[in-house]
């Protein structure tokens, strides 16, 4: 009888930890998915507010970027520019475009090239 019992709480404790195994990695991988989702929802609201006067919305380019020869950042010629020259660009600025090293940290900087490349991602 005594053994019996033993038996069934072991089944019963194994059980319980396979259920707290199995929430931990669910959990975690949740977290992961809303860190990354939280990053580009970031830097969209990052770009709406300080390039979409130029670049529009979507990258394709507003009227007022359009008369500042804005190149569409979904097209081939932007993105074949490597990560490390468009953080450059953006950093440093180009021709009509000003520079956002002082305004934007360097995380949010590659934050951006992440989102110029999901433009291209939606065409
Ligand atoms: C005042 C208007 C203006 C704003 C604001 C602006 N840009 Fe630009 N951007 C330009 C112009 C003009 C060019 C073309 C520069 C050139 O090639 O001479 C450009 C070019 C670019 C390019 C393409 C570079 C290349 O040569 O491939 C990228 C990428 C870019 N901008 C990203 C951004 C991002 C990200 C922001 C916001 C942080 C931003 N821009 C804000 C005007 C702007």
């Amino acid at each position: 009888m005594a053994v019996r019992k033993n038996r069934d709480s072991i089944v019963c404790t194994s059980a319980i930890l396979i259920v707290l195994v199995a929430e931990i990695i669910l959990f975690s991988a949740s977290r992961a998915r809303a860190g990354g989702g939280q990053d580009s929802v970031a830097a969209k609201a990052t770009f709406r507010t300080k390039c979409a006067m130029c670049h529009g919305p979507d990258g394709a380019g507003s009227e007022v970027g359009k008369s500042m020869n804005v190149p569409d950042l979904r097209s081939d010629a932007v993105q074949k520019v490597s990560d490390a020259e468009l953080a450059q660009i953006i950093s440093d600025g180009k021709g009509g475009m000003p520079p956002f090293k002082s305004s934007l940290s360097e995380a949010q900087i590659h934050a951006l090239v992440s989102y110029v490349r999901s433009l291209r991602q939606k065409k």
